[in-house]
């Protein structure tokens, strides 16, 4: 599988962000919470900042929508230049809809399931899917700890298919990372371990290395 990590700005320096993305330039992905204090308890940024960012760098943006009508955005975000749109489950639009909304403006899809959600809820979309996340903390918030306890959700579906990409978002440091990688996940979003050290690119090369199992 190809190894990813997409670190989130969540955890970056907002005052900063061109230089915080100029931190990361060994990304794969940069990982983009948007949220919108409905569905999670937060809120952080939209489509203007993305729009900002995207100008300042060429990396591929992973955005994550943490919002209750996700299906009413996606056009934005994909203006802004949101590279894959990634949504919740647990949201109110209609995921078959919001999905093909998605693949119609030209981006990749991606289904993300709080800790508490059977991942059955992923299945009937896969084949419309690159990307399956699978959340190991409550979304809302970063520097929380990793969950083990949904790892057999990751198993599941990287048992029914090989090839799409599985992401991990929360609590992911040079350990848990290893637990997520041999359970099946390829993709690995890591805010704090990330930000909150002296060398982020270092850091993100040791992430990809303790992920090869
Ligand atoms: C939480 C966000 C995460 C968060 C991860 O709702 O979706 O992307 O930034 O932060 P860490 O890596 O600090 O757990
Ligand atoms: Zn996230």
């Amino acid at each position: 599988m190809n190894i990813k990590i997409s670190p989130s700005i969540l955890a970056s320096d907002y005052a900063n962000l061109e230089t915080e993305l100029k931190r990361i330039c060994n990304s794969d992905l940069i990982h983009i919470d948007v949220m919108d204090g409905h569905f999670v308890p937060n809120i952080t940024i939209g489509a203007p900042v993305i729009k900002a960012l995207k100008r300042v760098c060429d990396i591929p943006f992973d955005v994550h929508l943490m919002i209750s009508n996700p299906i009413d955005y996606v056009e934005d975000f994909a203006a802004a230049g949101a590279d894959i749109i990634c949504f919740h489950t647990e949201s109110s639009s209609d995921t078959q809809k919001t999905i093909e909304k998605i693949l119609s403006l030209g981006k990749k899809a991606a289904l993300a399931v709080k800790p508490k959600t059977e991942i059955d809820a992923v299945i009937p979309f896969l084949d419309k899917l690159s990307m399956v996340l699978v959340m190991t903390v409550e979304p809302g918030f970063g520097g929380q700890s990793f969950m083990e306890s949904v790892m057999p959700k990751i198993e599941k579906i990287r048992e029914i298919n090989k090839d799409i990409d599985i992401e991990v978002d929360g609590g992911i440091n040079e350990e848990t990372i290893k637990i997520a990688a041999k359970a099946g996940a390829n993709v690995f979003v890591a805010g704090s371990a990330v930000f909150r050290c002296d060398e982020p690119n270092e850091m993100i090369n040791k992430l990809r290395e303790n992920a090869k199992i």
